[in-house]
């Protein structure tokens, strides 16, 4: 298998950053009790444990937790302005990258919510494909057209300032891509995300929705997911997955914690 390395989208002294740093779960700051996640087995378990005890104890994921927990409206860019932005991998997410180069896409036109710094959006954007990044964050939406604007393949994504579940785009989508926005968002608004990914698809378009953290902590963001959360909130817009795989290229941190869904609306329901 053949990685692209992401050099070719990003400098290269973005790539050192960050990485050592994320992995996000865990802290209790008391906002909502979500449901149980996914058994894992006991070796899973203490790997696991491991991992997430050493993300409390980093003062990074705390800071940015009391950020976006302190303004229901504007915690998000509080939290970029202070540099507070532990999720951030400094590169696009490896499976994407692996997806984009092996033409396992959709072509057409893409959407990443919360798309961040838009590493993601960059890897995926190419003269087949169109790509949006949406943020509710200007900082964020700035720090992404800064690191992307001069990049050879800018003609082919845009990045927007917008709220995903207010925004009325002109046009739909083929392919919607979620990475850490649904475990961003409070349990309470899962069912709304499902609605709007449902109205900004195409009828025929795809899903495809990388799950972490799975695991059972409580509190966040990030809040805990397991599979059957997003079924639960897809199932009702008729969306079926078609594939859901672990994902084994994930980053060390997330290892075990991130599975790979790719769901399509089932056309006989509609
Ligand atoms: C955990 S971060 C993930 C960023 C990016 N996907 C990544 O993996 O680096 C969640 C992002 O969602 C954005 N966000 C939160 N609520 C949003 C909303 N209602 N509409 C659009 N973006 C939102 C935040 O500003 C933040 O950049």
């Amino acid at each position: 298998m053949r990685l692209l390395s992401p050099a070719l989208f990003f400098p290269a002294g973005n790539l050192q950053r960050k990485i050592s740093v994320f992995a996000f779960p865990a802290r209790n700051i008391g906002v909502h009790a979500t449901k149980p996640g996914m058994e894992k087995n006991r070796g899973e378990g203490s790997r696991q444990e491991g991992v997430e005890s050493r993300i409390q104890s980093n003062p990074r994921v705390v800071k940015a937790q009391q950020l976006v927990n302190s303004d229901s409206s504007g915690g998000w860019e509080k939290s970029w302005e202070e540099g507070a932005t532990p999720w951030d991998l400094g590169q696009p997410t490896p499976v994407m990258v692996h997806l984009h180069q092996t033409g396992a896409l959709p072509k057409g036109r893409a959407l990443v919510p919360g798309c961040g710094s838009g590493y993601d959006v960059v890897a995926m954007a190419c003269p087949e494909r169109y790509v949006v990044g949406l943020d509710i964050s200007e900082t964020a939406i700035r720090t992404a057209v800064e690191l992307s604007s001069s990049l050879p393949n800018a003609d082919y994504f845009t990045f927007l300032k917008a709220d995903f579940f207010t925004w009325q785009p002109t046009n739909l989508f083929d392919l919607i891509f979620d990475y850490t926005f649904f475990c961003a968002i409070e349990p309470d608004m899962r069912s709304a995300w499902a609605q709007r990914i449902s109205d900004l698809l195409k009828p025929d378009g795809e899903l495809i929705t990388l799950m972490f953290p799975i695991g059972d902590h409580v509190g966040g963001p990030p809040y805990k997911v397991s599979v059957s959360d997003y079924e639960e909130v897809l199932h009702p817009f008729g969306f079926k997955a078609i594939s859901i795989v672990n994902n084994e290229l994930a980053i060390k941190p997330r290892k075990g914690k991130e599975m790979l869904g790719r769901w399509k609306k089932s056309l006989s329901l509609l």
